[in-house]
């Protein structure tokens, strides 16, 4: 795919391939790696608004951000227009540039609160939480799905009702979300998104390899793509999409997403926290069952280190 900058409301991204917000996954190691290896900007795990203004510690690890990222994003879910507004404006989410508002999890627990994607039912709220967050001064994108189901999907008008609240850029993830992950994307309804309005609009769903990337461009004029579990079993896939030239193997990238996470977090934390995060990358690596059985006894890092080592010996 044809790499280009990217505008979104006055913030300069040099490429348009974006890292995207995965619960669980994208801590601020993870998303420095990949800025390094080629994304354009990275998102923060998706962050509950109301866990952002009771303090919750957990939230505040969430939200560690360093210089590796230039341009810095986080991503907030809620849908108390003022609570989202407040959020927004809080010490908490200073250091970020762009704050992304998730429109799109499924999960049931967020769902029936009327939260992510539940705002895809719910136009006339979902309007008023954008607009509330964009009076924050903050640079305001939205992250959302296709429709609830897949007979009633909203693409068009909800792409046109975030520019309309004065988002400055739309990721569309190509699924319902009854689909949940599965599924092909719907690149015809990410096509209507971006015929529709004249803020980046970013196309999400599927991406595993290079033309992968290129083919959901090509179908849907989208202005850039967006890697999800791509970027966990394989974070070069952001060399090999924009062609960047990588010094560093996959032994060295696993050793540095450990170590960083030193910078905020004990041995014992880490060791248990990467398992699953190893697990994926270890996924079609010679090896890498019987390793992933071995991981889940690791206390330490060095224990970690020790079982990746041995898978790329
Ligand atoms: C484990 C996991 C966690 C996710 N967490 C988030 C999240 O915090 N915020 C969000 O907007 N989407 C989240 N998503 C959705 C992804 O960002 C992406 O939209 C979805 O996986 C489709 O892209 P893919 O087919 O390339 O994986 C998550 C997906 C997975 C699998």
């Amino acid at each position: 795919m044809e790499i280009k900058p990217l505008n979104i409301g006055g913030v300069r991204l040099e490429g348009n391939v974006l890292l995207a917000p995965l619960a669980g996954y994208t801590d601020f190691a993870f998303r420095g790696l990949c800025v390094e290896l080629g994304a354009s900007l990275a998102f923060t795990e998706m962050v509950s608004c109301k866990g952002l203004m009771y303090n919750n510690e957990n939230t505040s690890a969430l939200l560690t951000v360093t210089d590796k990222e230039r341009v810095k994003a986080a991503q907030i879910f809620g849908n108390d227009p003022q609570i989202m507004r407040a959020a927004c404006e809080s010490e908490h989410l200073a250091p970020f540039d762009i704050i992304d508002i998730n429109m799109g999890c499924p999960v049931p627990k967020l769902y029936k609160n009327g939260e992510g994607s539940a705002l895809l039912e719910n136009i006339a709220l979902a309007e008023k939480v954008v607009s509330e967050c964009v009076k924050s001064g903050k640079v305001i994108t939205v992250k959302f799905r296709t429709g609830v189901t897949e007979d009633k999907l909203v693409t068009e008008e909800f792409a046109r009702m975030c520019e309309g609240a004065g988002a400055s850029m739309i990721t569309v993830h190509g699924r319902p979300r009854s689909a949940y992950y599965s599924g092909d994307v719907n690149t015809a309804q990410i096509a209507k998104a971006k015929n529709a309005v004249s803020i980046p609009v970013i196309a999400n769903g599927g991406i595993f390899t290079e033309d992968d990337a290129t083919a959901l461009v090509e179908a849907t004029g989208a202005d850039g793509v967006m890697v999800a579990r791509g970027a966990l079993y394989d974070p070069f896939i952001f060399s090999k999409i924009t062609r960047k030239t990588q010094l560093i193997g996959f032994k060295e990238l696993i050793f540095m997403h450990v170590d960083g996470l030193k910078l905020i977090h004990p041995d014992r934390w880490i060791a248990h926290n990467m398992r699953k995060q190893i697990a994926c990358y270890l996924k079609g690596v010679r090896g890498g069952k019987q390793a992933k059985i071995r991981l889940l006894s690791c206390e330490t890092t060095e224990e970690l280190k020790a079982v990746v080592s041995e898978v790329f010996e």
